[in-house]
């Protein structure tokens, strides 16, 4: 069997050396910058041989696209290099959200971005809790897509909650919620959101919920703007909850998402390391290690 080594990308570069500890493998660094004019420049610092890479890069704001092309250079430089295999890591999969046209004439972002990746030479791709499992079928090369939510559920077991209600925001996030409450033996009720196909203003409908004194878990695949997570904590905030956390895989957490959260009556944020920030509690690197094996 080939050796794995672990290549961190730019926008993955402590994920990437976690991943690289749990599988006790090699790590090759990358050299990167921008030029004056603004293009992106990748070294790929010593020749990885007679290996399996392993790539880990999320597509991170502000500037998903850079992180796209970096992707891109360090997988044909490594087909260049004469590797083996090359495994794409990506645990924040960017434009996964537009995977189908809402209003005519949109560009299929998210699926452009699978070509494009396939094209720049993976052999395998492994995403984690990505937004929309169509997005999967895009591609032609094995493609996995882990999940971070056991991970969430076995560090909110630490809190002891209190009868806890787990709250799924919208109906894209039900699975999610229900395994996190199968993870952590509690229930689940869903929330019907509908966003605004122009303008992007969300609704949530909810009927009454049995929340009174009880802890809630809000989980969600990705927090952005914050408006769903907020809105979701507002509403069990006013049903008489107790403490609630805010959750999810891929903490964007763009403008001033925080503060509308934890305004809402939040009392933490929980997210992972696909999308580092001070709320990256939870590493996602034993489960892509895991899917390595
Ligand atoms: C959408 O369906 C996703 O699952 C999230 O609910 C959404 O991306 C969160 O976005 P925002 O934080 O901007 O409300």
């Amino acid at each position: 069997m080939l050796e794995k080594t672990v290549i961190p990308g730019p926008s993955s570069q402590l994920l990437g050396l976690r991943l690289a500890r749990y599988l006790k493998s090699n790590v090759v660094p990358i050299e990167f910058k921008t030029f004056p004019d603004g293009e992106r420049y990748i070294r790929i610092k010593e020749e990885p041989k007679n290996c399996h890479a392993v790539v880990v890069q999320s597509t991170l704001p502000p500037d998903p696209n850079q992180s796209i092309i970096e992707l891109c250079f360090i997988l044909e430089t490594l087909k260049e290099m004469g590797v083996e295999k090359i495994t794409a890591v990506i645990p924040y999969f960017a434009y996964a959200r537009q995977d189908k046209k809402f209003l005519p004439g949109e560009a299929v972002s998210g699926k452009i971005v699978c070509n494009i990746i396939q094209n720049a030479g993976a052999d395998e791709v492994i995403t984690v809790d990505i937004h929309s499992k169509r997005m999967l079928e895009n591609f032609k090369i094995p493609i996995r897509d882990v999940s971070a939510i056991p991970q969430l559920g076995e560090y909110l077991n630490n809190f002891k909650l209190t009868d806890p209600l787990i709250i799924s925001p919208d109906e894209g996030a039900i699975e999610r919620a229900r395994n996190l409450a199968v993870f952590m033996d509690a229930e689940y009720v869903t929330f019907t959101k509908s966003r605004d196909k122009h303008t992007g203003e969300i609704e949530i409908k909810i009927k009454e919920i049995d929340v009174a004194n009880r802890d809630v878990v809000i989980v969600d695949d990705i927090i952005s703007t914050g408006g769903t997570m907020a809105s979701a904590a507002e509403i069990a905030k006013s049903q008489g909850a107790a403490r609630i956390y805010a959750t999810c895989t891929h903490a964007v957490l763009v403008g001033d998402s925080r503060f509308k959260i934890l305004n809402a009556g939040a009392n933490e944020i929980i997210g992972t390391d696909t999308v580092p920030s001070d709320v990256s509690i939870v590493s996602v690197a034993p489960i892509i290690a895991e899917a390595l094996k």
